[in-house]
Order: C-alpha cells, then structure tokens, then sequence
C-alpha cells in the first residue's frame, strides 16, 4: 500500500486496530434529524472523543471548523430521500477532486445489495473505488439494508464480502447474530453502524458484542448524538472500543458524566 493510502488508513483505524468513527451524515436523506438539527454545535463537543468524523460536504464546510484534528471520511453517495420512492437507489454526489479539496482522509458509499437497485450501486461503488485508488483514498462501503430484507448474518457477511471484493478498504455494516461470521469471511476491516436510537445499555452492548466479534469498530450516528447526554454517551462507547470496558463497566462511564453538567 502507497504511503498516502496506509497514512489514511492509519488516522482512520488508530494503532490498537480499532477506531470510533461519528457518523453525523444523516442529513444527506432525512434532513435536519434530531440531535443534528444544528449539526455545527453537536458535531464541535462530540468531536474530541471521536477517532474520526463521517459527514457530507455540505455539513463539513458548514459546520466543521477547518483547525480540527480529526480525519474525516467523506459521504459521497446520495440522490435519494426519505420520502422519496427509490431509498434504496443512491449514485455519486462528489466528485473526487472535490473530496481532495476537502482534504479527506477517506470517503463513504452505499451499496445496496438485494434490492431492485444494486446493481447500478456496486457499480457505482466500483467507480468510486476506481477514482478514490489514483489519490490514496480508502473508500468505506456501507451496506445499506432494505425494510423488508432479512437483518441476518447470511445477509451481511454476503453484503460486506461483495463490497470488500469491489475494492472497499473498510466495511460498515450492522450488528447481527454470529456476527464473527461477518467479520471473519470479509477481506477488509469491519465497522458496524449504530442504526436507530436504543436504550443507551442495549447499544453499548451491541458495541461490545461487535468488538468481540471482531469489528474494527463502530460508526456510531444516532445512538450517540441522541442520547439524553451525546458526550457521556461517546466516552462511555470510547471505553468500549479502546479500553475493552465491559458494557456495565462502559454505563458506569456513562452515568459518572452524565451527572457532570452537560
Ligand atoms: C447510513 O447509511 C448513514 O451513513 C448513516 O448516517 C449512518 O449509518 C448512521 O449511523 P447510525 O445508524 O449509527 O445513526
């Protein structure tokens, strides 16, 4: 690997193989979603404890102050809304010189395997791969997941495996039962997404459980910026990630700073 691709890598996942990436690109289909109705505020007190920030350009131009030190793994897939008929049908919305401008550390696509459209995703995935390889970018590939799809190990270790062999470096994806299998049959590092707001105890044992099964992290969004305290919740979820603390132990952390003034 080129000196600039692994330096990415190496920001991105830190030097114990592990790494607590902020998804706060929610935005880019469910406009101002809650916790990141002003992602600019949010963003600036979560962003210490964070290994790394996944935004859209627009919020980090918007949002981000340019002297953070902090990588940042740039949304470039999109074209679809929430309300919209085809979800599940997203292409390229940046292009990579703009990426480059942006001076990111990795940038992020969805593929949505399974669905009506995947076949135009993986290809588009395989175009930003393309792109993102001539400047030393990893591309993180996250497995987007229909509502009727099984939410299964089958699923995901199928999903994730496809996009490691379209040429991701790094793979988000979810939590599910005999996640190992996941893990252990993709090529590339596994990250697993938060997905929607859980009681913060559930979510901190879903992070333990990936971890354990191998995940290289998480790419946390709602579960922590929505959490009754988002910075208690992140260093509760740190410990977890870096400092193998259990999920009670990690709680502990969580009710300890949560009775500190937000
Ligand atoms: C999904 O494709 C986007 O990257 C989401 O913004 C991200 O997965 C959300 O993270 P979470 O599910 O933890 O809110």
């Amino acid at each position: 690997m080129d000196w600039g691709k692994k330096n990415r890598m190496d920001r991105i996942i830190r030097p114990d193989g592990h790494t607590l990436m902020l998804a706060v690109d929610h935005g880019y289909f469910l406009g101002p979603t809650s916790g990141l109705e002003k992602p600019r505020k949010m963003i600036m007190q979560l962003a210490p404890y964070a290994d790394c920030l996944m935004p859209t350009r627009g919020v980090l131009r918007n949002c981000v102050d340019t002297n953070i030190d902090i990588p940042v793994v740039l949304r470039v897939s999109g074209g679809t809304s929430v309300i919209g008929k085809e979800i599940l049908h997203e292409g390229i919305t940046v292009s990579m010189k703009d990426a480059v401008r942006l001076n990111v550390a990795g940038v992020a696509f969805s593929i949505m395997v399974g669905s009506e459209y995947e076949r135009d995703t993986i290809l588009g995935l395989s175009q930003v791969v393309d792109q993102a390889e001539e400047y030393g970018i990893p591309v993180v590939a996250v497995t987007a997941v229909g509502k009727d799809m099984a939410r299964d190990d089958r699923y995901f270790a199928l999903a994730s495996r496809i996009a490691a062999e379209h040429g991701a470096s790094i793979v988000k994806t979810y939590y599910c039962d005999r996640f190992e299998r996941v893990v252990d049959t993709c090529t590339v590092p596994v990250v697993i997404a938060g997905g929607k707001k859980l009681p913060e105890m559930e979510a901190l044992e879903m992070a333990y459980k990936a971890i354990e099964a191998g995940a290289a992290g998480v790419d946390m969004g709602r579960n922590i910026f929505q959490a009754d305290n988002p910075v208690a919740m992140i260093k509760a979820v740190r410990a977890i990630v870096h400092e193998k603390a259990t999920p009670r132990e990690a709680y502990n952390i969580l009710k300890a700073n949560s009775r500190k003034k937000k």
